[in-house]
C-alpha cells in the first residue's frame, strides 16, 4: 500500500486530492495545524510546517513513497522541507503556480532598489505564450536569502503581493530543485475553478456576483487570454504526478482553451442567462478585476499531455462551476431574506 503524506490537505482541493489518494489505495498522513478535523481515514499529524524541529519530532519515524506539499510559498519553507523529509520520502511534489510565468512579477534593476541590489533576479527573455515550463528554470533561479521570508507583511511591502507570491514560489522551487535530495516535481497550477463555496479566493464568485447582477466588471481594454483548471482536475493531476516515479522536473497543469475575462464574462451570462456583460475600461496601472491580465502568460500543457495526462477542455465544465457559484449566491440570499422577514416579523410584534 502506497504512503503519501499531503502538507495541507484541509482547504480546497488538497481534500479532493487526499480522497483520491485513499480511493486508489494509498494510506494517507495529513500534516497541518489542526483547524478542521482530517479527512476519515488519514493519519493526522499535527505541526507547523515552519517549525523544523516540531514537524520531524511530529512525523516521528514514518516514512512516505510521496510528499505532496500543498502549502510551500518560500524559500525558507522548502528548505526547512528539504531537511526534514530527507531520507523520509522517494519523491516530492510542491504544489507551485503559473504566476512564476508572471512577467509583471520579475524583478529587473531600479524596479525596487531593495529586490534588485546586489544580485538582481533575471528577467527571462520575452516568453512564448502558451508559455512552456523552461521559461522558468528552477535549477538555475537564484535563492536571494536577503529578502525577508519569514515575514509575509514585509515581504509583500517590499516586493508587492504578486511578486512576493511569484518570487517566493520560484525561490521555494529553486531550493527543491538544486542538488536535489529527493526526486522533485513543480506543478505549476492554472487558475483553479469550481467547488461553490469552497473555493476561498472568491475571484470566480466576484464575476459571477456582478454578471448576474448586471454590474460592470474592471478589465483591461485589451484584455490577454490566461490558464484555467478544475479543483477536480488538478487533483488528479497532482495524484498523477505523485505516483508516477519517473517524473520530475516543472510540469504546468492546465485545462485546453486558455480565456480572457471577457470570455469567462460572457461563459458566465450564457450559463445564468443573464443579460450580456458590461466592463469599465482601467487605466494603465490601475488594478482590474482578478482574471483581467494586459499581458499573456498562458501556459502550455504539452509536456504533461505528451507523458499521457487526458486535460479537459475548460468549456467542458466552466458552465458547472459557474452555475455552483450561482446557487451559492442564491443560498445566501433566500438565507439573508429568511432573516430579514423573521426581524421584521420581530420588530412587528414587539410594536
Ligand atoms: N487556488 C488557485 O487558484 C491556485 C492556483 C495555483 C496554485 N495554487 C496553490 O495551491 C495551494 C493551495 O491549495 P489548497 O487551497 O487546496 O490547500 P490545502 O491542501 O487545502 O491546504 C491548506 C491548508 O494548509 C494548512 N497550512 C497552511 N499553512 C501551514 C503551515 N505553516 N503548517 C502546516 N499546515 C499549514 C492550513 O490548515 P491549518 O490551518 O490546519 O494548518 C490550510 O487550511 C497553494 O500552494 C497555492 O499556491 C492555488
Amino acid at each position: 500500500m502506497p504512503e503519501i503524506c499531503v502538507i495541507g490537505g484541509n482547504r480546497y482541493f488538497g481534500r479532493h486530492l487526499i480522497r483520491r489518494l485513499q480511493a486508489a489505495g494509498a494510506r494517507v498522513t495529513v500534516v497541518n495545524r489542526g483547524s478542521a478535523p482530517p479527512p476519515p481515514g488519514t493519519d493526522h499529524v499535527i505541526a507547523d510546517r515552519d517549525d523544523e524541529e516540531a514537524l520531524g519530532r511530529a512525523l516521528g519515524a514514518r516514512t512516505f513513497d510521496a510528499v505532496v506539499d500543498q502549502v510551500c510559498y518560500t524559500p525558507l519553507q522548502a528548505a526547512v522541507a528539504r531537511r526534514v523529509f530527507a531520507g523520509r520520502t522517494a519523491r516530492y511534489v510542491m504544489t507551485s503556480t503559473m504566476e512564476v510565468y508572471d512577467p509583471a512579477t520579475f524583478s529587473s534593476p531600479g524596479s525596487s532598489a531593495a529586490f534588485s541590489v546586489p544580485a538582481p533576479v533575471p528577467v527571462p527573455a520575452p516568453a512564448p505564450v502558451p508559455v512552456p515550463e523552461s521559461v522558468v528554470d528552477p535549477v538555475r533561479w537564484p535563492v536571494r536569502w536577503d529578502l525577508p521570508w519569514a515575514s509575509s507583511k514585509d515581504l509583500s511591502r517590499l516586493l508587492g503581493e504578486a511578486t512576493a507570491y511569484a518570487e517566493g514560489k520560484r525561490q521555494a522551487e529553486a531550493v527543491f530543485a538544486r542538488d536535489a535530495v529527493f526526486p522533485f516535481v513543480s506543478v505549476r497550477s492554472a487558475h483553479v475553478l469550481g467547488g461553490g463555496p469552497r473555493d476561498f479566493t472568491g475571484r470566480l464568485r466576484h464575476y459571477v456576483d456582478r454578471v448576474t447582477a448586471g454590474r460592470p466588471v474592471s478589465a483591461h481594454r485589451e484584455p490577454a487570454p490566461t490558464s484555467f483548471v478544475h479543483h477536480e482536475e488538478i487533483a488528479a493531476f497532482l495524484h498523477w504526478t505523485a505516483t508516477r516515479p519517473g517524473l520530475t522536473g516543472p510540469v504546468n497543469a492546465a485545462s485546453h482553451g486558455a480565456l480572457t475575462v471577457t470570455d469567462l464574462c460572457e461563459a458566465i451570462a450564457t450559463a445564468t442567462g443573464s443579460p450580456a456583460p458590461s466592463y469599465r475600461a482601467v487605466r494603465d496601472g490601475e488594478p482590474a478585476s482578478p482574471f483581467s491580465f494586459d499581458r499573456s502568460y498562458a501556459m502550455s500543457n504539452a509536456r504533461a499531455a505528451g507523458l499521457g495526462f487526458a486535460f479537459t477542455e475548460v468549456s467542458d465544465w466552466l458552465a458547472g462551476a459557474v452555475t455552483e457559484t450561482a446557487a451559492e449566491i442564491a443560498a445566501e440570499i433566500a438565507v439573508e431574506a429568511a432573516v430579514e422577514v423573521a426581524s421584521a416579523g420581530t420588530h412587528g410584534r414587539r410594536a
